[in-house]
């Protein structure tokens, strides 16, 4: 690692054993790797408060739904085809008879990827949908 500065921080004895027993259990080597992990997941999600119209990002969205539920899947059909140069790929896994669990990656600039997220996980009929809005990373130390 390049351009590496240590610093010191000061904290309660108690939160310190906290995040050494959280650590441990995640499997983290030492306190560093997990605390660049809490500071990049905090510049991210800080990115995602007021998502830019022009700086690029990417998403999964996660929905499970049943497929008999009228017009669900004709219009996450649709909002996929209109919404096209966003979507990237898409997984589908038939979890059952009544259960379907699908997998959306988008790629854009941040406001498009964040609306389009909400949109697919608000269709009428998801029954559970969950949106990871990263970043492409490449600015990212
Ligand atoms: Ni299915």
């Amino acid at each position: 690692m390049s351009n590496l500065e240590r610093f010191t921080v000061s904290m309660d004895q108690r939160l310190l054993k906290q995040f050494d027993e959280l650590n441990k259990k995640k499997g983290y080597a030492n306190r560093s790797e997990s605390i660049r992990d809490l500071i990049r997941e905090r510049l991210v999600s800080e990115r995602w408060e007021f998502p830019s119209k022009t700086a690029h990002a990417a998403a999964t969205v996660t929905i499970v739904y049943d497929p008999h539920t009228s017009d669900l899947s004709e219009n996450l059909n649709h909002l996929q085809h209109d919404q096209g140069d966003l979507v990237v790929s898409t997984l589908h896994v038939h979890l059952g008879h009544h259960s379907c669990l699908e997998t959306i990656v988008l790629r854009g600039t941040a406001n498009e990827v964040k609306r389009l997220a909400d949109r697919l996980i608000a269709l009428k009929g998801v029954k559970h949908g969950k949106a990871v809005l990263t970043v492409e990373g490449e600015d990212l130390p």
